[in-house]
């Protein structure tokens, strides 16, 4: 088993036919004739004869390998990596290309790639991206597995950016780099079986990964829940043997001023069964990773105390099962949260919101100015907007628009969707102040409706990564499995706070 460290990723100022490494990426881009001089020559005509028997377009993510040869060039071999068309190109597509090359570059057994900066955008963010894609690529997906032991991703990278290379630049890559580990440690929880991660478990691990840099960590037992009220995640727990815990996070450095405090919520089911409720048995082993959001909130805090963001943060994580035990909640029954409202569970399986509506509460009571949650929510959030695209809501429109830039920066999409106030009228009950379930239309935008409830006012945005935390089908830039969303968005934000205006 690899563990997430050990990268060295460097930047280097020096002509691309300079650079002594065991595999040179050089992006192309579609239509464009061959960059650099002697290139043509250093492959013995390799590239220009697969361009022109069309073995090779610089299609995105196409790779063509060949070795170099003349004596101009030093890399033992070059990697002409489709890059698309060049108007198309931005700072996600050279992250994604990273990885594709670096995963290209595992299956060949290289440990040192070089990556040549080329085409539209800012030397330092394309470094950054770039040094993220390529620590992407060491993900492990089959952990478990006993044969094909020698998973040995490549560990050197060098960004090559003629001319430009800067103390920013070389910055932005160790930054990036690290966010990177941090997602890669996100995924390894996500991919966790549920069995080896209760949440007694996934609190030890969640807190291992983030008492660093200062992050402090305390993890409420069954007890501490039971003194505070929240009942809503008590009523959640309740069908399990194994106990609920929340995970507090802090990362308060000296000198931070006492406002903001970004307050950062992620859902910690570790294995949704529906509990009564019960869901289908076809893909339910899927719901190992109903936990995603907590993993992303603990990575965050992980990179948050690396990184010296300037601000308070506060990480606040409910986990729990939820299983359909004999002591488990029925649907009609009445559960009364933190907050004092009280939510007729009317569906066990939508259990995320009840868990997430004490630990907004309590978010706001640990002095949180500015909130994000992070959770996979809803299956109506996929049904909206599929496996590409994460949903976000909240409230004002600046925070959202803030969230958005941020995670689109980060690689991660999102697209806002309403929050209208006439949605609430379906999550009405007869009997409690809320109902768990608003029926099948909007359902994802009910969910977020009812979360909205437990924020106080405060500005909130919710994150709905049902679709995005799990990769179905593998891509040339992401293996089948946990993807890590939402790890690098999180953290990004504690850096934008002069941004927050409202
Ligand atoms: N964890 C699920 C949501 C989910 C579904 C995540 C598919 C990833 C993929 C959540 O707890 C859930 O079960 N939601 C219900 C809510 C419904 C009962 C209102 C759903 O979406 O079906
Ligand atoms: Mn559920
Ligand atoms: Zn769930």
């Amino acid at each position: 088993m690899h563990d997430a460290t050990g990268f060295r990723v460097t930047v280097s100022s020096a002509d691309p036919w300079q650079v002594e490494t065991e595999l040179l990426v050089i992006p192309l881009f579609e239509q464009e004739p061959l960059p650099f001089r002697d290139l043509e020559e250093a492959t013995g005509g390799e590239i220009a004869r697969a361009l022109a028997s069309s073995e090779f377009k610089a299609k995105l993510f196409e790779l063509f390998v060949t070795p170099a040869q003349g004596r101009t060039w030093r890399a033992r071999r070059i990697a002409v990596a489709g890059a698309g068309a060049e108007k198309d190109f931005t700072t996600d597509r050279a992250r994604k290309l990273a990885t594709a090359t670096a995963i290209a570059a595992r299956q060949r057994r290289v440990d040192r790639i070089a990556y040549v900066h080329r085409g539209p955008g800012d030397p330092v963010a394309v470094g950054q991206a770039v040094a993220e894609g390529f620590v992407l690529a060491a993900f492990n997906p089959g952990e478990y597995k006993t044969e094909d032991r020698d998973f040995a991703p490549a560990r050197t990278l060098e960004f090559v950016a003629s001319g430009a290379a800067t103390a920013g630049l070389a910055k932005a890559i160790e930054r990036g780099r690290l966010l990177a580990e941090c997602s890669n440690l996100s995924r390894r929880l996500c991919n966790e079986p549920g069995s080896s991660l209760p949440p007694r478990l996934f609190a030890e691990r969640a807190a291992e990964i983030a008492s660093v840099g200062g992050v402090t960590v305390e993890i409420l037992d069954e007890q501490r829940i039971a003194e505070l009220g929240m009942g809503l995640l008590l009523g959640v727990a309740r069908g399990s043997h194994e106990k609920p815990r929340v995970i507090i996070m802090t990362h308060e450095p000296p000198g931070a001023p006492p406002s903001p405090v970004l307050g950062l919520v992620g859902k910690g089911i570790t294995f949704d069964t529906g509990g009564i409720s019960i869901k289908p048995a076809d893909g339910m082993e899927r719901m190992k990773d109903d936990m995603s959001g907590g993993a992303a909130v603990a990575c965050a805090m992980r990179a948050i105390g690396l990184l010296g963001a300037p601000i308070r943060v506060v990480g606040v994580v409910p986990s729990s099962e939820n299983m359909p035990g004999g002591a488990a909640i029925k649907p009609g029954d009445v559960l009364r949260g933190a907050s004092g409202k009280t939510v007729e569970v009317l569906n066990t399986d939508a259990e995320g919101r009840l868990i997430l509506g004490d630990a907004l509460w309590y978010a706001r009571q640990l002095g949180a100015t500015h909130l994000v949650d992070v959770a996979t929510l809803t299956g109506a959030c996929v049904v909206a907007l599929g496996k590409i695209t994460t949903g976000l809501f909240g409230t004002p429109d600046a925070w959202v628009q803030v969230v958005r830039e941020v995670a689109d920066k980060a690689g991660d999409r999102a697209w806002p969707m309403p929050v209208f106030e006439e949605y609430k009228e379906q999550l009405k009950s007869d009997i409690a102040d809320l109902a768990n379930v608003g029926g099948r239309p909007a359902g994802a935008i009910t969910a977020a409706l009812f979360l909205k409830e437990f924020t106080g006012g405060l500005p909130w945005v919710h994150l709905d990564i049902a679709g995005t935390a799990w990769a179905e089908e593998a891509k040339p830039f992401m293996p089948k499995g946990p993807t890590g969303v939402a790890a690098r968005t999180l953290a990004e934000l504690a850096f934008t706070s002069d941004r927050w205006r409202f």
